[in-house]
């Protein structure tokens, strides 16, 4: 069986994309490696370069009627494998909600799926019922933060539905961590609020990851060239920092 990571942080450009793409092509690298992009802007999809077009996609594993194996939407791209989001993604929550079967569309596609070593899973910043999906679908949360003065606002509601989701529906599920992105470390306010997401990160029964992601203009270069990092600038801090992240989340040294 897989080990299931998702990506999660209702707040909005914090870099959950970023860190979804990057950690999926660094374990690509040494290991089967799954990316799944749950958010229908679909941003992770177009870094991977995968098409939404006349392609199955989550949507159709997800929602369509005639639920597809997720085996057979997956798009194998050059930076590894993905299933693409959809933009009709934004219509799921009013199908599937009412439905009793509803929280577990994405558990059931891929407890079925084999294969694979690790699954990454990208999500938007919404807590709906795709993050439930997702939720349920997963073994452990990563919690990208960013070190702003509103760091961890909104993190208690994520973490009272992470509770929520391993009460009722998924007991396995665990708070890998928060994650440090986008650091450039030169603010005071910067290096003052890592205190304090270190705090929330104890009253939340998890760390703060060791790793801290600093910011380098190459992230953004690489996604506009539809590139990850790894193979677009492995020498940029971001990327370094990235492969010591994924060396500390499961030992794999890449
Ligand atoms: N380490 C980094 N260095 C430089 N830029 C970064 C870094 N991480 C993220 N960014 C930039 O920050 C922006 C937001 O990142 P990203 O898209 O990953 O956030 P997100 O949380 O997925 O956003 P959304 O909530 O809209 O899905 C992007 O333009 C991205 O290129
Ligand atoms: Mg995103």
């Amino acid at each position: 069986m897989a080990t299931v990571f998702v990506i999660a942080n209702q707040k909005g450009g914090i870099g959950k994309s970023t860190t979804a793409t990057n950690l999926a092509a660094i374990l690509g690298k040494k290991k089967k490696t799954l990316l799944i992009d749950a958010d229908p802007q679909g941003n992770s999809s177009s870094t991977y370069e995968a098409k939404i077009e006349d392609v199955a996609t989550l949507y159709d594993v997800m929602i369509d009627s005639d639920k597809l194996p997720a085996s057979d939407a997956i798009q194998h791209t050059k930076n590894g494998d993905i299933i693409a989001s959809d933009p009709l993604l934004v219509k799921a929550e009013k199908m599937l909600d009412g439905d009793v079967e509803g929280f577990y569309r994405l558990k059931d596609a891929l407890d079925v799926l084999e294969g694979y070593d690790y699954i990454v899973i990208d999500t938007a910043p919404s807590l709906n019922i795709i993050l439930y999906n997702c939720l349920i679908a997963s073994d452990q949360v990563i919690i990208p933060v960013t070190a702003d003065a509103y760091a961890t606002q909104g993190i208690e509601q994520l973490y009272d539905t992470i509770m929520a989701v391993k009460r009722r529906q998924n007991r396995d599920l665990s708070i890998a961590g928060l994650l440090l992105v986008r650091y450039s470390g030169r603010s005071n306010l910067e290096r003052s609020t890592r205190e304090s997401i270190e705090e929330s990160a104890a009253g939340m029964g998890t760390k703060l990851f060791d790793t801290v992601i600093r910011e380098c203009v190459k992230t953004r270069e690489a996604q506009e060239h539809r590139m990850n990092l790894i193979d677009y600038a492995p020498r940029c801090t971001t990327c370094q920092d990235y492969l010591e992240f994924t060396k500390e989340l499961t030992g794999l040294s890449v």
